[in-house]
């Protein structure tokens, strides 16, 4: 296997605990890493021998947990599912996820993405369910997660970033509509408000930077749909292309 030496630019930044910003700057290591090396295996080498200081979150290293989103090259990619070489770039830029508050470095507090989030749905995931073992009571609905991993890429793609649910919020509450026909009402009532499902812009940019296929975007549309079917007033027009 052969190794190629690659340079890494990565944003680093102060943050202190009021969250005020103390500093920012781009700083430059020099890795070899071969082509079996993923960008999130290559910042865990440099922070091993290189910088203890880099900030970075990181969990599953296999595209289940959704916290190691970043931009890499410009382009929002899970970390753990990115391989350096095959970027074909001498030069890999890192830097936080845009939309995402930055905690240092290439961390972003994850946090706003959840309230939004439907309350009293099931949570599992099919990577968490042990294939040999028995399946949780009414599996359907226990996996309504399945495919969508909180990592936030979409919101970070959004043009729409203020007075906005987000599309992953929106596409739970799809989701959860699908599985729980009795919850339609609720849950219909609760998108059918102004930062609801009408400020989205159909840029698409969501369905696009989605590593795992959820199409927020084609959930936000079916919603519109169904308070359209249901004779709900809309809450508000569609919403008027902002600044990226
Ligand atoms: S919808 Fe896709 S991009 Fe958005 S948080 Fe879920 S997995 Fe990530
Ligand atoms: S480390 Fe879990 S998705 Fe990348």
């Amino acid at each position: 296997m052969s190794n190629i030496q690659l340079a890494f630019t990565i944003n680093r930044s102060h943050i202190d605990d009021s969250g005020a910003e103390l500093s920012r700057r781009q700083q430059q290591y020099s890795l070899g890493v071969n082509d079996r090396m993923t960008v999130l295996d290559a910042l865990e080498v440099i922070r091993r021998d290189q910088d203890t200081s880099l900030m970075y979150r990181h969990s599953c290293h296999h595209g289940s947990c959704g916290t190691c989103g970043m931009l890499i090259n410009g382009e929002r990619k899970l970390a753990c599912l990115t391989q350096a070489t095959k970027l074909e770039t001498e030069m890999i830029e890192l830097q936080p996820l845009r939309n995402m508050k930055v905690i240092g470095d290439l961390a972003v507090d994850p946090s706003p993405l959840f309230p939004d989030f439907p309350k009293g749905a099931a949570y599992i995931r099919r990577s968490e369910v042990n294939r040999d073992g028995r399946k949780p009571f009414e599996l359907d609905h226990w996996e309504r997660f399945e495919d969508c991993i909180e990592c936030g890429l979409c919101v970070s793609s959004c043009p729409v970033t203020e007075s906005f649910m987000g599309p992953a919020a929106l596409a739970a509450h799809n989701r959860e509509i699908i599985n729980r026909r009795e919850r339609r009402g609720e849950l219909l009532g609760e998108v059918n408000v102004p930062r609801g499902a009408w400020p989205c812009t159909r840029a698409l940019n969501c369905s696009r930077a989605c590593p795992t296929g959820v199409y927020p975007a084609k959930h936000i549309a079916e919603l519109r749909k169904k308070i359209e079917q249901d004779g709900l007033t809309p809450a508000a027009e569609p919403g008027e292309k902002r600044a990226q």
